[in-house]
């Protein structure tokens, strides 16, 4: 019952107070009225919506003196606020400890050791919602103009992401990087105070399956961002003008979607497609691409900028100096390919040793690495064992190894 009242008295206090916003909700009663349309004061309590949060015994509820139901429209109002306060204080310290709304009211209140604070400690970001980003996009969706901006990229929201930054294994050096940006973000408003603007673009170069776009999938996760992905060869047109319109959409549905992270995928495309054809729709489209990166800030507009290109020789030096950061994402070394390999064995019970397969892959990349535990499994499976031996291991580094050499003599 204490969840049905936390519910109602957020839902009561919210409309209150001005001063809260969204996100001083909890996400799990947020997801509540994001699924019931959009998140509006005054916030309106139904009997479905309820039930979706918790379940509980209609007959209990009518029992306590400060409620009432609706037979009509099955609307679930609080009758006397003072009760509803008193019981919650003392049936719910648990739910008011972790709820911001409920924390913001009760910090004043007699006798209640809470604070708002505290309680936004365990509160994620609105942005963070699956629920959220649902909502914001269909309602970009309903306007022409933006709906247009919206098919040029694809949107993930942090909560679907799997890949965690600790499955991805970098080294030191990356993974520093990564932690200024993580403290950058933390830090927007006084790094805005300072006017330190230059932060928050990076370049990820490296050759294929080296492990760009899971790092940009994993950081979305880490700073609880929406992810919107781009491959520059995706926005290009043969016609006149039109890339140059595109790549200045997906820009603008990056501000729109604030705070969020902005992978561009292929970012050598463009450029590439210059070395070939001395056009001037793609001396164009390169200058609008400067233009908007010039123009995008993560200080300024909660815009996160990842790069990724395997070939950052066709980059000019105009686009290079944009970037304040540049990641390399090099072959993996010894102590990757190894904890790749653990990573990636751990569930998988068997009898081989990981320092030979180390020695093995000189040359292998993480993708690679992960390919070879796959070919292994499915062999050994094909024999009906569910165990890896080591001859199972070494096959399959072979086969992958011809893959290879097929693929570079072309
Ligand atoms: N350092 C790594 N740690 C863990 N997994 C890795 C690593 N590098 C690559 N992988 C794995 O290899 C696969 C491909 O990686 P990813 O797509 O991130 O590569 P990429 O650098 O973006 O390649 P491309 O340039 O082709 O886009 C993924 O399944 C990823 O998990
Ligand atoms: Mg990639």
């Amino acid at each position: 019952m204490a969840k049905v009242v936390e519910l109602l008295l957020t839902a009561e206090i919210f409309n209150r107070n001005p001063s809260l916003v969204e996100d001083d909700i909890p996400k799990e009663i947020r997801k509540v009225f994001y699924s019931n349309g959009s998140l509006t004061r005054p916030l309106v309590v139904k009997e479905n919506m309820v039930k979706s949060y918790v379940s509980y015994d209609e007959k209990e509820l009518r029992k306590l003196p400060f409620i009432d139901i609706n037979n009509f429209n099955r609307q679930i109002k609080i009758t006397s606020f003072e009760l509803a306060v008193k019981w919650l204080a003392k049936n719910g310290v648990e739910l008011i400890k972790k709820n911001p709304v409920l924390a913001y009211y009760y910090e004043s209140y007699d006798s209640l050791d809470v604070s708002y604070v505290e309680a936004k400690r365990f509160s994620k970001p609105k942005h963070s919602d699956a629920e959220w980003l649902r909502n914001v996009i269909d309602e970009l969706s309903k306007n022409e103009e933006t709906a247009e901006m919206l098919s040029l990229v694809r949107i993930t929201s942090p909560e679907e992401i799997e890949d965690s930054l600790s499955s991805v294994v970098l080294e030191d050096s990356q993974l520093m990087e990564i932690r200024k940006i993580e403290v950058a973000m933390e830090e927007r408003e006084w790094l805005k105070e300072i006017g330190l603007k230059e932060v928050g673009k990076l370049l990820f170069v490296g050759p294929p399956g080296t492990g760009k776009t899971t790092t940009a999938r994993a950081l979305s996760k880490e700073l609880s961002l929406p992810l919107l992905e781009v491959k520059l060869s995706m926005i290009t047109s043969q016609f006149l003008g039109e890339t140059s319109k595109n790549i200045e959409k997906v820009f603008e549905i990056a501000k729109r979607l604030n705070p969020c992270i902005l992978f561009i995928d292929e970012f050598d495309y463009v450029a590439k497609t210059r070395t070939s054809d001395e056009h001037a729709a793609v001396k164009r489209a390169v200058n609008t691409l400067l233009k908007s990166i010039d123009e995008i800030s993560l200080v300024e507009d909660g815009v996160l900028l990842i790069a990724a290109t395997n070939h950052p020789s066709l980059l000019d030096s105009a686009v290079w100096r944009r970037f304040d950061k540049i990641i390399e994402f090099p072959e993996p070394s010894e102590s990757v390919r190894r904890r790749i390999f653990e990573i990636s064995l751990e569930k998988i019970p068997g009898n081989y040793s990981i320092d030979r397969l180390v020695e093995m892959t000189e040359g292998f990349t993480g993708a690679e690495v992960k390919l070879v535990v796959r070919e292994a499994v499915l062999s050994a499976l094909l024999n009906g064992k569910k165990e890896l031996s080591m001859e199972n291991l070494v096959r399959a580094v072979e086969e992958v190894r011809d893959r290879l050499n097929l693929k570079n003599s072309y």
